[in-house]
């Protein structure tokens, strides 16, 4: 077999269908073995709990080619501890030990020819999900479940690539006080869809979004944690207990206090105080580590750097991570797992 004929170079975050894909059921209180299948399409009742009352969760992370030519993913067991922990707050089964990994790396082997190839500046992305399948009609979980993983080839999240992006301050919130922020369900993402087109039709890129409780400090994007570069060089990253738990994010602190020497405060950001700061980036698998340009809180424009590249911290920390992701730097023990 021979990699697909695609242009790599230019690919965009998007869907394409690849070959083959996972699937498992959730029946009578148990998983069933799981299989690789090249049907995309998902049949279920016109009443399933996830039509009617969203339940689902899911998960995304990436297969990266190393410059040896191996095929690894970065820190899979993460994903595999946060989809969990999504599962067990919206109520649905748990997977057991070993089921996620196995069913990541198989759909990676079953689709090698689209992993795209090193130095492509493409990714493959992996979208394992989950999903209340059987007929749900009073509010309540449901009683089946369907686990499926696929995967698509993809560019970079936001449009530029690496070039600065503009958020404006929403006054929308995407998650509320001791609700789902911190875990992955998909509800989170339905919440944000208005204030996004919101945010696209005023010409920014994305929402900084404001604690749901006080709307003084700053949670995260849709789709991203923040990471801010203080003058002395030293990171700052929001504390929260409604942003989701970013495995990028959790991966730079220790790539920024390991290899680069800078010290790292995880405290409440207050909106007041980004002024003070010289960098600020948005991290997540999708993101990568995407510049900010600016912020704009109501007219109020606060800008980082030239507001336009990005700043010589993050580029330590983008070009350190991408670095042990594609095999040229060595990562801490653990976090690359290799699949071919
Ligand atoms: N925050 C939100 C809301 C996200 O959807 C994501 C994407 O997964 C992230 C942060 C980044 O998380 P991670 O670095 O684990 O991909
Ligand atoms: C990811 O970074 O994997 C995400 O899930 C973000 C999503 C909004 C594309």
């Amino acid at each position: 077999m021979a990699k697909k004929d695609i242009d790599w170079e230019n690919l965009g975050f998007g869907y394409i269908k690849t070959d083959k894909r996972y699937v498992s059921n959730f029946k009578d209180g148990k998983w069933d073995e799981g299989l690789i299948t090249e049907d995309d399409k998902v049949v279920i009742s016109e009443c399933a709990g996830v039509l009617q009352y969203s339940q689902s969760c899911f998960e995304g992370l990436k297969a990266y080619t190393t410059e040896d030519g191996r095929v690894v993913t970065f820190r899979p067991d993460l994903n595999a501890q946060r989809m969990n922990d999504s599962a067990e707050r919206l109520e649905m089964p748990k997977l057991p030990d070993g089921k996620f990994l196995e069913a990541v790396d198989k759909v990676v082997e079953a689709n090698i020819d689209w992993v795209p190839p090193y130095g492509s500046g493409a990714t493959l992305y992996i979208r394992p999900y989950m999903f209340g399948s059987n007929p749900v009609i009073g509010v309540k979980p449901a009683d089946e479940y369907q686990f499926r993983v696929f995967v698509t080839p993809v560019g970079p999240y936001f449009k530029g690539g690496t070039k600065a992006v503009n958020l404006k301050v929403s006054d929308f919130d995407r998650a509320a006080p001791h609700g789902t922020g911190h875990i992955k369900a998909g509800l989170n993402y339905a919440m944000s869809l208005h204030a996004i087109v919101t945010a696209h039709a005023e010409g920014y890129d994305e929402n900084l979004y404001l604690d749901p409780a006080t709307r003084t400090k700053v949670e995260e994007t849709g789709g991203a944690n923040f990471i801010f570069v203080d003058h002395d060089g030293n990171l700052v990253v929001p504390k929260s207990t409604s942003i989701l738990p970013s495995i990028t994010r959790r991966s730079l602190t220790v790539v920024g206090e390991k290899y680069l020497g800078c010290k790292v405060y995880e405290r409440e950001v207050l909106l007041s105080e980004l002024k003070d700061f010289a960098e600020c980036g948005l991290c997540g698998t999708a993101a990568v580590i995407s510049p900010v340009g600016s912020i704009d809180d109501h007219g109020n424009k606060i800008v980082f750097g030239d507001g336009k590249e990005m700043g010589p911290v993050t580029k330590k920390l983008y070009d350190t991570l991408t670095g042990i992701q594609m095999g040229h730097i060595e990562g801490p023990e653990g976090w690359v797992h290799t699949i071919k």
